[in-house]
């Protein structure tokens, strides 16, 4: 059966940017902007255009530059907003316009002081307002996740009258657990009327460190759309991480869902924007983090030299990593010492093996890690003869 796609949307320049002192300007922007295009994202959400000038000449000169993805602006259920939306997108192969407003009871009551129905009608008016500029619409219904279900349905359903293409399901504040989140995703297909007219979209925050998880349980549960940042990067402890989703995807293949991504450039993406911003990765961080790869411990490194699926399920030729790492450390044995020295040159026989761990370990109780010109020492001062040259 072939597979159904599961489309990217990537906000890395938008929710991603908002993030404090990960401020690009309008150059670094353009190389991220056309390292996604190149990454396979199907759309890119270049800015805000309302929001400074400098976001506008940002979102104006991505939508003159990218060549594939859909390039989409955000902007409030605001007309001045839409109106500005339009503008910066106006030269883009693909221009899409993201619009919506707060659906959940503590936005209508303390951010809008409105009631359900004024909700509704602005939604409508957005929508209306966007379609007049542009097919592609996307509503989002903020705090959808705090939003109750039957209420988040009519929303639904009249934007969808309206013209809206794409519904976006923001779990703003990342609350909700991944049983809920499926099931929100699941009723809104269930309950919605023309509910098949439109795409449903996951946008996951990290507050509880689910934005992953809930983003898959809606793509299990029918949305075809997920927005996500790389690195995971995003207000707070931000959003669903793009190399994540991408990964669970082709690596359950039973879920018979794939994205359009090409992984191998996933962690050069992961490095660019992480320089750009100045935002280091986390060592531990799944797929790109620089541990992702590496074994330190001599049971796993025993087990990744004789076969490198025991311990890892991923090729990390897959997303871009040249090969694992054996990380040479006091708990390392060996297997992982022999397997490293003769990556330097080194072929121990077993006895040389025994002389020079013995001087590894005392090295590696003093030293965090052991590299390759700590090695050499260690075996030179090993007293092991002159035949070790692989
Ligand atoms: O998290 C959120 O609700 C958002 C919307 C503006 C889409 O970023
Ligand atoms: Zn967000």
């Amino acid at each position: 059966m072939a597979k159904d796609k599961v489309l990217i949307f990537d906000t890395t320049l938008r929710d991603g940017e908002q993030v404090p002192g990960c401020k690009l300007n309008t150059e670094q922007k353009l190389t991220i902007a056309r390292r996604l295009d190149e990454l396979g994202v199907d759309v890119i959400e270049a800015g805000f255009p309302i929001s400074s000038p400098g976001d506008f000449a940002s979102v104006a000169a991505i939508s003159d530059t990218v060549e594939n993805a859909t390039v989409c602006a955000l902007s409030r259920s605001v007309e001045k907003d839409i109106k500005v939306a339009a503008e910066a997108i106006s030269n883009a192969k693909r221009p899409r316009i993201h619009t919506g407003i707060g659906t959940s009871e503590s936005h209508i009551k303390y951010k809008f002081k409105a009631t359900k129905e004024q909700i509704i009608e602005r939604a409508v008016r957005a929508v209306t307002y966007a379609k007049s500029f542009v097919e592609d619409v996307e509503f989002y219904a903020e705090d959808a996740g705090r939003t109750d279900n039957e209420f988040l349905a009519r929303v639904c359903e009249k934007v969808i009258k309206a013209g809206a293409t794409v519904l976006n399901i923001p779990d703003t504040t990342g609350y909700c657990l991944p049983d809920e989140y499926g099931a929100k995703i699941k009723y809104l297909k269930e309950n919605v009327r023309g509910i098949e007219k439109a795409i449903l979209s996951c946008h996951c925050h990290n507050d509880l460190g689910l934005a992953t998880a809930n983003s898959i349980a809606g793509v299990i549960n029918g949305a075809r759309q997920i927005e996500c940042t790389v690195n995971g990067i995003g207000e707070r402890a931000g959003n669903t991480s793009l190399e994540e989703v991408v990964m669970i995807l082709r690596q359950h293949p039973y879920l018979n869902l794939e994205t359009s991504i090409n992984t191998q450039l996933l962690y050069d993406t992961s490095s660019l924007v992480s320089e750009s911003m100045g935002m280091p990765v986390q060592p531990n961080k799944a797929i790109v983090g620089a541990n992702a790869f590496a074994h330190s411990s001599g049971i796993h490194q025993d087990g990744v030299i004789k076969n490198r699926e025991t311990y890892e399920i991923i090729d990390p030729n897959d997303v871009g990593v040249n090969e694992s790492s054996i990380v040479l450390t006091a708990r390392s044995g060996r297997a992982a010492l022999a397997y490293r020295a003769k990556k330097i040159g080194y072929e121990l026989t077993k006895l040389q093996l025994d002389k020079v761990y013995t001087t590894f370990l005392s090295f590696a109780d003093r030293k965090k890690e052991i590299k390759d010109d700590d090695l050499h020492v260690i075996v030179k001062t090993s007293d092991v003869g002159t035949s070790i040259f692989a």
